[in-house]
């Protein structure tokens, strides 16, 4: 899982932490690629799919980005200051 260090030098909040920010890599990737094809494609059904399906993996990453901000205190500090805030 590590992507930078060897698993053996990480501990497991470490660990956790990565395995969580690599998956919310990971669903802001899938938003991006459901995005790109619903405005790619002609078929009106299929794009419903695409962006029902694109629409979904938001929930995902927020799910993620919310046990990341319990489990990171500088990152919770951070969305509180900046998110809903109209900077
Ligand atoms: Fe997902």
């Amino acid at each position: 899982m590590p992507r930078y260090e060897v698993a053996d030098d990480l501990n497991e909040r470490t660990k956790d932490l990565s395995r969580a920010r690599q998956s919310l890599i990971e669903e802001i990737e899938a938003i991006m690629f459901y995005d790109e094809r619903a405005a790619a494609t002609k078929d009106k059904d299929l794009r419903e799919v695409i962006i029902h399906n694109r629409d979904d993996e938001k929930e995902h990453a927020s799910l993620l980005l919310e046990w990341l901000r319990e489990h990171d205190e500088a990152l919770d500090k951070e969305l509180k200051k900046s998110l809903f805030s109209k900077k």
